[in-house]
């Protein structure tokens, strides 16, 4: 471990379901800038640990710091701050079914913003030509397919420039080319806007292509990490299932 202070540092959570413990004890640390890939088995709080850092769960024991700061113990007003460092894309995008694009990818301007008009619409234009997509402010939600879906969840996501982005399960339900394509603009995002980014996912072949480090999350604690060289030749019995099935058990969520 390097000297650099981390700016996502989780320390002893644990969280448990009517006595069932989900996370166990996780001890993560997430650097500045890095793209970190939690992997694990479907059904394992890879998800459940995606809000905790974000602070929509509260977690039983443990402490998560964002940038020095232990949000577990922050009142809702002082979280909902922090959150503005955030932008989450959902496994499903989650867009407003009741809203267009422009309306979807606008959301978060109007509410945390005092941009006007033009400000609002240069901003989504902007963010729906990173992930991709120009010009379909005006089409609904039910038009999109999966992928085009995802990338605007993913465009919402960078309308407030976030610090922090967080992607869960980002390449599943969409084809393998699209796959390959949202992997891409992960690395893209990473690089052009220098965000910190924590990718959970069960796909292993998308952990190697986006991941600066992987870890692996199995019976609510990491039991190991290290880069996608180093993963390579993890000799964990878990990483070398992932390793050998992982293009088998892409498709099951
Ligand atoms: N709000 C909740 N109430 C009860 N159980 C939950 C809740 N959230 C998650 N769980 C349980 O925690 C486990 C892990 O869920 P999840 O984080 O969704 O897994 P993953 O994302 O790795 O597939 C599941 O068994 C799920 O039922
Ligand atoms: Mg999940």
């Amino acid at each position: 471990m390097n000297s650099e202070a981390s700016l996502i540092e989780i320390r002893g959570l644990k969280k448990s379901f009517n006595r069932d413990a989900v996370l166990n004890g996780i001890e993560l640390d997430v650097k500045k800038g890095e793209t970190l890939v939690v992997i694990g088995r479907s059904g394992g709080g890879k998800t459940l640990l995606l809000k905790h850092i974000i602070g929509l769960m509260r977690p039983d024991a443990g402490s998560i710091r964002i940038a020095g700061r232990d949000i577990t113990t922050l009142p809702e007003r002082e979280l909902d701050q922090i959150r503005l460092k955030f932008g989450m894309l959902f496994q499903d995008a989650a867009l407003f079914d009741s809203m267009n694009v422009f309306q979807n990818v606008a959301f978060a301007l109007g509410e945390h913003t005092q941009f006007d008009t033009t400000e609002i619409k240069a901003r989504v234009e902007e963010c729906l030509n990173l992930v991709g997509l120009k010009g379909i402010e005006t089409m609904w939600p039910d038009e999109l397919s999966g992928g085009m879906k995802k990338r605007v969840g993913l465009a919402r996501a960078l309308a407030i420039r976030p610090e922090i982005m967080l992607y869960d399960e980002p390449t599943s339900g969409v084809d393998p080319l699209m796959s390959d394509e949202i992997n891409t603009l992960i690395c893209q995002l990473s690089d052009q806007l220098s965000v910190t980014s924590v990718v959970v996912t069960h796909d292993i072949e998308g952990a190697f292509a986006v991941g600066d480090r992987i870890a692996l999350l199995e019976n609510g604690l990491i039991v190991t990490q290290g880069t996608p060289q180093e993963f390579r030749k993890n000799g964990h019995p878990l990483v070398r299932e992932f390793l050998n099935q992982g293009m088998k058990t892409q498709w099951e969520v």
